[in-house]
């Protein structure tokens, strides 16, 4: 464990990859996607690069999410990606293999986090420890996850929803549903195929979320926009206006569902936890959590206050962090173990 070692904390997501450097903090943010030669299966781009080519490639090349709701849908893909990001990373000192502490989604099966820890190694890494994703966003939000008191976390993320009660190290009550940001996009483009015969692309539906999308409902001059895409019946470039109202109704749709799963984990919470977390809010992390009017509407349905924590986005990888900073206090706690 020589001072040399590069440590890094990583929060693998579907959306995308955050990194935390030992001492420093967050320095790597990209998408999660990956540009391939189709032939010669080549890595062409990685992150900002590859995320650009979403829905713009020829026939020869595919830009693909390797990550799927959580979990490593493609590996020897992911697998490629981390190995560029841990190369990129620790340029100078590529003679030491990177000790890793990496989120694992709360829903992962114990193949799925194998997986997770396997990429890591051939991608580099020397010794990794996996955390779970709700306890690293517990800690990145700074929550006292090491008392007796009911912690509870829902992280919205890009691919999925993840619900955990944290109390004295341990999670509790968990649980995790593949409906997050991403199908809320896809909700959107569902919308406009259904109402305006508009074929749109993931990325402007994602556009006009983040612009317009917002779960208050106006009850007059709601914000609107003009969305371009194909027309489904002529085939040719069309706009079309949408306003926020509209889009509302398609992303309930993914709300409704995310909604539910918040009530069941309340419910399955023990009285005494339960208490706590009805004293002290529910902390929301995740960029899907960002969508305007997120934190009021799921107060309003459940009746507990819920706090969007500063950076959500950030949230799991400043927890994975956290774990860096006190590594040797941890492991000998029991806290962490390597994988
Ligand atoms: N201002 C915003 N309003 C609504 N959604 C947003 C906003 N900013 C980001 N998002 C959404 O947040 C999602 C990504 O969140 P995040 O980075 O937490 O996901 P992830 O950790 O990669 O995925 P997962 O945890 O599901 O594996 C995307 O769907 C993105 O569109
Ligand atoms: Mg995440």
């Amino acid at each position: 464990m020589g001072a040399l070692t590069p440590e890094f904390g990583i929060d693998l997501g579907t959306y995308s990859t955050i990194v935390y450097s030992k001492g420093r903090g967050i320095v790597l943010r990209e998408p999660t996607v990956v540009a391939k030669n189709i032939q010669s299966g080549e890595v062409l781009a990685i992150g900002e690069e590859a995320y650009i080519m979403l829905g713009r490639t020829p026939d020869n090349i595919t830009a693909t999410r390797p990550l799927v709701g959580g979990v490593i849908g493609d590996y020897t893909t992911t697998e490629q990606m981390l190995r560029l990001l841990i190369k990129k990373l620790c340029r100078y000192r590529f003679l030491f293999r990177p000790r890793v502490v990496i989120s694992v989604h709360t829903g992962a099966t114990g193949v799925e986090r194998r997986a997770v820890i396997d990429a890591c190694k051939e991608a580099g890494a020397g010794e990794v420890y996996p955390i779970d994703e709700i306890m690293a966003a517990a800690l990145g939000a700074g929550l006292p996850i090491d008392t007796p008191t009911g912690n509870m976390v829902v992280d919205i993320g890009g691919g999925t929803t993840s619900i955990g009660v944290v109390s004295l190290w341990g999670i509790v009550v968990r649980t995790s549903v593949r409906q997050a940001g991403i199908d809320m996009d896809e909700a959107i483009i569902r919308h406009l195929r259904r109402k305006n015969n508009l074929m749109i692309g993931e990325r402007t539906a994602e556009e006009i979320k983040i612009k317009i999308g917002s779960l208050i409902k106006y009850d007059d001059d709601p914000p609107s926009m003009e969305v371009r895409g194909r027309d489904l019946l002529t085939g040719l470039p069309q706009t079309v206006e949408v306003n926020a109202n509209e889009i509302r109704e398609a992303l309930l749709e993914v709300v409704q569902v995310i909604e539910e799963k918040v009530k069941e984990v309340l419910e399955r919470t023990p009285p005494e936890l339960a208490a706590d977390i009805a004293e002290r809010g529910i902390v929301l992390t995740g960029g899907g959590s960002l969508l305007r009017g997120m934190d009021e509407y799921l107060s309003q349905s459940t009746g507990i206050k819920f706090r969007l924590v500063e950076d959500p986005v950030s949230c799991v990888a400043i927890g994975t962090g956290k774990i860096l900073e006190n590594l040797n206090e941890y492991r000998k706690k029991g806290y962490i173990t390597p994988g």
